[in-house]
């Protein structure tokens, strides 16, 4: 029996379909083991009739709920009464029109927008999916919230948790493979932070593990909750093109909640008559790992009406574990082999008409310069969206003419040693962080200048770089 017929969960395989009350908290179906998707009786919820209707809203600002960028589209997410929805002030992030990065991807001015999901308060993007499911959490009565990390879900979660005190954060990460950005985060909000001897993929096999045994509320993005606050994304992304539908989302791959939740997103919008038609999507992954870019475009696997060939999943994960392959790239947040979210992300490629590409980490932070020397910047796995679009672009597939937003997931601030090491004039220091990943030159260096500390040397300095 559904408690609420107006939200509810829903395996995503078609052919199990099994649903769950909302006030469950699950992470997988518990009939055939696959994710699950909130899903909704829109007949009985408030949905506008048009998505300018929004703007009426803009004027309550002074009620938290609407100057939140999640909840104030809260009726394209009506999953928890109002009295249990957690803000924390996320989602005041800005799109904007970048012309100078533009020309490096090759597009014509006005064509490239940038979406700083670092703008969020802990940082990045996950603050969007994050009050979402901790709202979910405390509607269930959690007292402890748990989550494997590359480092922002776990500043993200240690932030609501410190916030509200409402539960106690644990997170989950590989030892030695989180920036200090993020780290510092999560240690000065509070979070027991249990660090693994391994990767994040064996943080996220653990964790999984210990919050079954434990009865620990799992925020990852399995927990199909979150990526019902990353739906807003997409709403902000519009709203800031007045409602207007761009021709290409572009976004890092990782454990693929974004591109799921996208996905999802403009499926929901379309299906509603809100939208008339549906953007294509990028997922970009990391060169050094690239299991969705593998999978899609080298062995053709399709979401197939939800019945991707999990034989050709298997054998792709079997022939990783022979080889002891384990991801590695300067993109951190991205450094993920086994997406939980594959499935998801396949049905959003379906739905979008979606490509995926892998950029290597001289691409990577080649375009993080790009971004940075705009102002506000992002973090290395950001910049793997307009690496992504500018590989497009020369290719053909993007036009020049269309219009693209690429997101950029975290703040410039998470990860200050892979910029430093990028713009440093110290060849040691350039090797130690970035020739050990295969970057050889960093073509938008902006050098620091060495100088004695005498008013003469300091004046002719300036003279001759100004
Ligand atoms: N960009 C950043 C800055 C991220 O932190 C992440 C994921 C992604 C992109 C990938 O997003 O998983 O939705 O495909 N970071 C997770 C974490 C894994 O633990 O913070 P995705």
């Amino acid at each position: 029996m559904l408690t609420s017929s107006l939200a509810y969960q829903r395996c995503v395989n078609p052919g199990c379909q099994a649903t769950f009350d909302v006030g469950q908290t699950l992470t997988a179906c518990e009939h055939c083991g696959d994710l699950l998707d909130i899903q909704y009786d829109w007949s009985q919820a408030r949905v506008p009739a048009r998505l300018s209707d929004f703007e009426q809203f803009w004027g309550q600002r002074s009620d938290p709920l609407r100057l939140s960028g999640v909840w104030r589209f809260r009726e394209l997410l009506p999953f928890a009464p109002t009295k249990f929805l957690v803000t924390v002030g996320e989602g005041q992030t800005l799109l904007q029109a970048a012309d100078q990065v533009a020309k490096f991807v090759g597009m014509n001015a006005g064509g490239l927008h940038l979406q700083y999901e670092g703008m969020n308060p802990s940082g990045s993007f996950k603050d969007n999916g994050m009050c979402a499911a901790f709202s979910h959490a405390y509607m269930t009565g959690a007292k402890r919230a748990a989550c494997a990390s590359t480092g922002n879900t776990s500043a993200s979660l240690a932030m609501y948790c410190s916030v509200t005190r409402l539960m106690k954060a644990v997170i989950f990460i590989g030892s030695g493979k989180i920036s200090y950005g993020k780290l510092s985060q999560a240690l000065e909000y509070g979070a027991l932070t249990v660090q693994i001897a391994g990767d994040f993929d064996d943080a996220m096999a653990r964790v999984r593990e210990v919050s079954q045994d434990l009865g620990i509320y799992l925020v990852n993005s399995v927990n199909p909750f979150r990526l019902e606050g990353q739906k807003t994304i997409m709403l902000r992304v519009l709203e800031s093109l007045r409602w207007r539908v761009p021709d290409w989302i572009v976004v890092p791959g990782g454990n693929l909640g974004n591109s799921s939740a996208f996905g999802k997103a403009f499926m929901e919008l379309h299906e509603l008559g809100l939208i008339d038609r549906i953007p294509r999507l990028a997922v970009i992954n990391a060169a050094g790992a690239d299991t969705l870019y593998q999978l899609f475009e080298r062995r053709r696997l399709r979401w197939n009406k939800g019945q991707p060939d999990s034989g050709r999943i298997a054998e792709y994960y079997e022939d990783m574990t022979q080889r002891g392959s384990k991801a590695d790239t300067i993109a951190s947040a991205i450094e993920i082999n086994r997406p939980v979210n594959l499935t998801k992300c396949l049905r959003a490629l379906e739905w979008m008409n979606g490509v995926v590409r892998r950029v290597s980490d001289q691409e990577i932070l080649d375009a993080k310069a790009q971004v940075g020397a705009g102002g506000i910047g992002c973090e290395p796995a950001s910049a793997a969206s307009v690496a992504g679009a500018r590989m497009l672009r020369q290719e053909g597939i993007i036009a020049p003419s269309e219009t693209v937003v690429c997101i950029l997931t975290g703040h410039q601030l998470k990860d200050p040693t892979a910029t430093v090491a990028y713009h440093t004039t110290d060849q040691d220091k350039f090797n130690e962080v970035l020739g050990s990943r295969g970057v050889t030159r960093a073509s938008f260096a902006n050098r620091a200048i060495a100088v004695p500390n005498e008013l003469d040397a300091i004046v002719r300095a300036i003279q001759m770089y100004s």
